[in-house]
């Protein structure tokens, strides 16, 4: 199967303010809804590409949070993605050599359209399903390697969502979860997050600035979406209590390791900046140095800051473990 499954819902990329008063009561809905609404603009919002950057980005991960042993073993052979978005994860995984084929899953029928396009486009060996990662609808024993980027903290029951993972996993297989919110982390970032919206929405009305201004229908739709992130991001982690989380799933070898803290108070804010101007207005240029900027910082947060910050105050938790022989 290469596109999704014919029996998955319709994306419904435009909600209603019915279907937006829904969703607050509804997280599930919400994360659809809002997760729908994104999934053709998220790639650009995002920076997300599948070139050699974001490849980089997506094994410099991977490889962050497992053992040496293990990236000298590769690859996996079928792995399968939770909350994949538009793929950006595992399809660049494929590509930096992790896994040979692979499945991306999402809650969000729009988000799994793009995703098995992108690997489609790409002529990777991917298909697509929508799936909740409550209920992953796989049977037991089937991956070699699951895995996810800032999918568990939309999860209602993370701990749910991780037996899940090792009941699909093959015995010996291996899950990595990455860029999650560490419960410090994401105060400063929504802190940052929030001023540089304000800002930059009160600085665009100045006169001359009329280029860079998104459409005011634009803006009060993003507001409206933007209503529902704050539904849809349902927790934020202690490094422990993930690691406690997946140990208590039945994963044996859990490791934590997190990252950003420079990089993440100059990040939040650089891709705040990127939503609210519209697309393709910054350039490559722009985006280079964007890259550049948290590259170095990065390199300052993992040789300097690591030395004295806590792990819990860094932004990013990602989460590794295994599933017992
Ligand atoms: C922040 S996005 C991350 C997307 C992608 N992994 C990335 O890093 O670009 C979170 C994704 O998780 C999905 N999601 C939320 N709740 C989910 C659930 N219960 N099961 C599966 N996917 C879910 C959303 O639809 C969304 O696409």
């Amino acid at each position: 199967m290469t596109s999704s499954d014919v029996s998955d819902p319709a994306p419904q990329p435009r909600a209603t303010q019915e279907q937006v008063d829904a969703a607050r009561h509804d997280t599930k809905l919400a994360q659809v809804l809002y997760h729908d609404w994104e999934a053709e603009s998220y790639d650009e919002k995002w920076s997300i590409s599948y070139d050699q950057r974001c490849v980089d980005y997506a094994r410099g991960r991977f490889d962050a949070a497992v053992p040496e042993s293990v990236q000298r073993e590769l690859p996996y052979d079928r792995a399968l993605e939770l909350g994949c978005g538009t793929g950006f994860f595992l399809l660049n995984l494929v590509q930096a050599g992790v896994a040979r084929r692979g499945s991306v899953t999402d809650l969000s029928p729009g988000m799994v359209k793009v995703a098995t396009r992108n690997g489609l486009s790409l002529g990777l060996d991917i298909d697509g399903r929508v799936a909740d990662a409550e209920g992953i609808p796989y049977e037991d024993n089937t991956f070699d390697l699951v895995v996810g980027h800032a999918v568990l903290h939309h999860i209602p029951d993370v701990e749910l969502s991780l037996r899940e993972v090792v009941r699909v996993l093959k015995p010996g297989g291996r899950f990595i979860f990455a860029g999650e919110p560490t419960t410090v982390g994401n105060r400063y970032a929504r802190t940052l997050a929030d001023l540089t919206w304000k800002t930059t929405v009160q600085a665009m009305k100045l006169p001359g600035l009329g280029s860079w201004r998104r459409p005011q229908e634009e803006l009060d739709e993003n507001s409206r979406a933007a209503a529902l992130e704050w539904i849809v991001d349902l927790h934020t982690f202690d490094p422990a209590d993930l690691e406690k989380m997946a140990t208590n799933a039945g994963a044996v070898q859990v490791q934590t390791a997190s990252e950003e803290f420079s990089a993440a108070m100059l990040g939040w804010p650089i891709r705040t900046f990127e939503s609210t101007v519209p697309p393709g207005k910054l350039g490559w240029g722009w985006a280079k140095f964007a890259f550049g900027s948290w590259t170095t910082l990065s390199w300052v947060d993992s040789n300097v800051w690591r030395r004295v910050v806590p792990k819990g105050w860094f932004y990013n938790v990602m989460v590794t473990g295994v599933k017992p022989s």
